[in-house]
């Protein structure tokens, strides 16, 4: 393991994704230790897919509760019914939801699929605030350096908006949905502005093609050309990584 700090953001690279995973784990643990009531901002993707599995298998024996859990996700897609199987609505339920103590109705997804998304959007932004905002967001980092939906160009200053997808995220997501004409392009999104604003982050990367995008993140300073070097700009942004995410990092 390797502990690093680049531009403000602590760095940790680990040999192999197994140990990464356990050690985000283990924050949610410790934050859920501290205070059983804490709002947690989750994310989906293949990246978490260990991360759920590894949190059904262990939440009993680590004696931690969901029961006074608040939960908001980072996003989803516009124009798919919740229970579609390839909303993110579905992923939550089949891989957190319904393997922990959570309450449902403590835990928020944007809704995709409202007539009005933009007020939709609104309507989720207000209610983080009202929860007392994020005190733990997890994200996982698109291609292109992206967080959330938040692609490539999109403001700091973002609020939960609606947001249209890139090609290439189309095409990164198609394997989920079997054809890229398949995938939605729009989505409702956190904003950046509303990440920064959780008290703490967490990023998660592993493989090689996430390689670049975390190089971008280090080596082109703070823009807009890359939605997650806006992390630099928050006081507690952590990147765990394994190494081959990290392997342009020396
Ligand atoms: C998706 C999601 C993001 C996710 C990212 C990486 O499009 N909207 O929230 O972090 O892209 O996904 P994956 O973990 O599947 O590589």
């Amino acid at each position: 393991m390797r502990k690093l700090e680049i531009d403000g953001i602590r760095v940790i690279v680990f040999d192999d994704t197994k140990s990464m995973i356990a050690e985000a784990v283990s924050y949610l643990y410790d934050v859920l230790r501290t205070d059983p009531e804490s709002v947690i901002g989750l994310a989906t993707g293949d990246t978490f897919i260990p991360f759920y599995s590894m949190i059904a298998e262990t939440f009993r024996k680590a004696r931690v509760s969901f029961k006074d859990v608040t939960t908001f996700n980072l996003d989803e897609y516009v124009g798919l019914p919740e229970d579609s199987p390839h909303s993110y609505h579905t992923y939550m339920e089949q891989n957190l939801f319904s393997k922990v103590d959570i309450n449902r109705k403590n835990a928020h997804l944007p809704d995709g699929s409202a007539p009005d998304p933009e007020e939709a959007a609104s309507e989720y932004e207000k209610l983080i605030r009202e929860a007392g905002g994020i005190d733990l967001q997890f994200l996982g980092l698109g291609r292109n350096g992206h967080i959330g939906f938040n692609e490539p160009g999109t403001s700091f200053d973002s609020l939960t908006h609606v947001t249209e997808l890139s090609e290439g995220t189309v095409l990164a997501n198609a394997h989920l949905f079997g054809s890229p004409e398949d995938v939605p392009h729009r989505a409702i999104t956190m904003g950046i502005r509303t990440i920064l604003d959780a008290r703490r982050v967490v990023l998660l990367a592993f493989g090689e093609n996430k390689s670049v995008a975390i190089r971008d993140t280090f080596t082109r300073g703070i823009t807009e050309s890359v939605p997650a070097s806006s992390l630099k700009l928050h006081r507690r942004a952590t990147f765990l990584l394994d190494s081959a995410a990290a392997k342009f990092i020396t």
